[in-house]
């Protein structure tokens, strides 16, 4: 059997010198391919569990495997995190003066592709996700719904085999969610990746593979559905 795509084994994070316990151990497997849906309410941890993942910062004690690959021996997480994984934050964190397109770029500069070709896989995405006519619109000038369609397509950069979305639908209406959610369940078929989203929306569970429920640092099964 092959490696999960993501494996934490009793995954412990704590801040301000122990004072927050944000995760009390967290094991969990995500197979290669599957849509795994986190819910539970706000400060139970779900963020830090994504933050943990998708290598923006360490656990306190625990592990995190990506693809049979411990992180704990990785010493550059900045490239496993380039390469390897896609963020959509809720806040989507595009740069306002920048375009579509340039924004959509950002993370191919770790690349070798050269400008012109980066330009075309920006085209490329962006039209993926419905967004060709606004390539050369400056974020700032985007609907919400149309910001993070670009933010879907920038973490979709460099190919990542997984996606990491923090309540992708969190600040827009509920149609501009759901186009929101179309559109990465769409590319996430086109590029076969893993998918794991924080959501606080039913409509997007209900699509997962599967759901668990994050309380107070703990994963469990969900009794939502
Ligand atoms: N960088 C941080 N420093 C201190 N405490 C934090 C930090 N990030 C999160 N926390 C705390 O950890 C707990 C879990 O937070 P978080 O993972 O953001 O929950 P959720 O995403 O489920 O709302 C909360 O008590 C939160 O205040
Ligand atoms: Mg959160």
């Amino acid at each position: 059997m092959s490696d999960p795509a993501v494996r934490t084994v009793d995954l412990v994070k704590q801040y301000e010198g122990g004072r927050i316990h944000a995760l009390n151990g967290v094991s969990v497997d995500v197979a290669r391919g599957e849509f795994f849906c986190i819910m539970g309410p706000s400060g139970s941890g779900k963020s830090t569990f994504l933050h943990l993942v998708g290598a923006l910062d360490r656990p306190t004690s625990g592990e995190v495997w990506l693809n049979g690959r411990s992180l704990s021996s990785e010493r550059d997480l900045d490239t496993v995190r380039a390469w390897e994984v896609g963020f959509i934050f809720q806040l989507h964190n595009l740069l306002p003066a920048l375009t579509s397109a340039e924004n959509v770029e950002i993370p191919m500069v770790v690349s070798k592709l050269r400008r012109r070709e980066r330009r075309r896989r920006a085209e490329e995405l962006l039209e993926s996700v419905g967004l060709s006519h606004r390539r050369d619109a400056v974020a700032a000038k985007l609907s919400g719904g149309e910001r993070q369609r670009v933010a879907i397509a920038r973490a979709l950069a460099n190919s990542p085999g997984l996606i990491l979305a923090d309540e992708p639908t969190g600040d827009v209406d509920s149609k501009t969610g759901e186009q929101i959610m179309e559109t990465l369940l769409a590319v996430r078929r086109q590029v076969a990746a893993t998918l794991i989203v924080v959501t606080h929306n039913p409509r997007v569970a209900r699509d997962a593979d599967r759901v668990m429920e994050m309380l107070d640092g703990r994963l469990r099964s969900s009794g939502q559905l």
